[in-house]
């Protein structure tokens, strides 16, 4: 697709009826992404998700899916103490969540875990750029290569993971120039996201894209429907019918077939046996 300029479309998602959706839409890949922690699980960072909620996710998108390649996210703390331990990480991620392909985030210094896995058998989307992560050590969530020094280590980053087997490379907030050159210089392709028009393909958050996100999104997060609001609304009206007892109307209730008008009688009236028992 690379070579042919045919761009990859890349969504999250994190569920059932979700990923059915992307599927149905024609999107090539599904991220079961961190971003979980956020959009899903009200958390302010992605730090907080486990290996179990992303496995259990996997799975869920697993079972509504099978055209869209599967790629889930390695979570913070689960490739951070050895190779050993993020293989068993990662093969979970495979064998028990079904995902084809794991993303971790970090360049050059994860290049020899990106082998390691590659080794394994287990395919590698590489991640650099605003790493979400990393936040805490970065000091916040900032763009990435504004500075030549900083563009230059991109750029060497994403070819470290390359030379390690990494498949594909997501790029996420880095200048467009940046991303760019990257995408022309590695025969892999790049998934921007908030990283220009030039990637190989582009990936979102699907609660930023159809609207559900509760808190502020990102500048390069384009909106294409307001369900929250769609939502909200529906449960007005819903919570407003439940009130004036519109709802259930009487085609949507149970008829009771046959049954005698009496058909309670053999049962003991609670205020009678009280007052037998006195
Ligand atoms: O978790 C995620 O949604 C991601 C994308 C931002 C690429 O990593």
């Amino acid at each position: 697709m690379k070579q042919e300029g045919n761009p990859i479309l890349s969504l999250t998602a994190y569920d059932y009826p979700t990923a059915r959706l992307v599927d149905e839409a024609g999107f090539h890949v599904i991220l079961v992404g961190d971003s979980m922690a956020n959009v899903v699980l009200g958390h302010a960072s992605t730090l907080k998700i486990s290996l179990d909620q992303i496995i259990s996710a996997t799975r869920s998108v697993k079972r509504a899916v099978d055209r869209p390649l599967v790629v889930s996210d390695m979570p913070y703390g689960s490739y951070h103490l050895g190779k050993k331990e993020t293989i068993l990480n990662a093969l979970r991620l495979v064998r028990e969540g079904g995902a084809q392909a794991v993303k971790l985030e970090g360049g050059s210094k994860r290049a020899p875990l990106v082998e390691s896995l590659v080794d394994a058998d287990i395919p590698v989307m590489g991640h650099i750029g605003l790493l979400p992560q990393a936040v805490h050590p970065r000091g916040g969530y900032k763009v990435r290569g504004r500075t030549s020094s900083e563009a230059k280590s991109l750029l060497e980053d994403a070819l470290a993971l390359e030379s390690a087997g990494a498949f594909a490379l997501v790029l996420e907030g880095v200048p467009a120039s940046v991303a760019d050159r990257i995408t022309s210089r590695v025969r892999i392709p790049t998934i921007g996201i908030g990283a220009g028009a030039k990637c190989d393909g582009q990936i979102l958050v699907f609660h930023d894209v159809v609207g559900l996100s509760l808190g502020p999104t990102p500048k390069f997060a384009r909106k294409y429907a307001d369900l929250a609001g769609e939502i909200r609304e529906s449960l007005t009206r819903f919570a407003q019918d439940i009130r004036s007892k519109d709802f259930p109307a009487t085609e949507e209730m149970y008829e009771d077939g046959e049954l005698p008008k009496d058909w309670d009688a053999s049962t003991k009236n609670p205020e009678r046996a009280l007052d037998l028992d006195r």
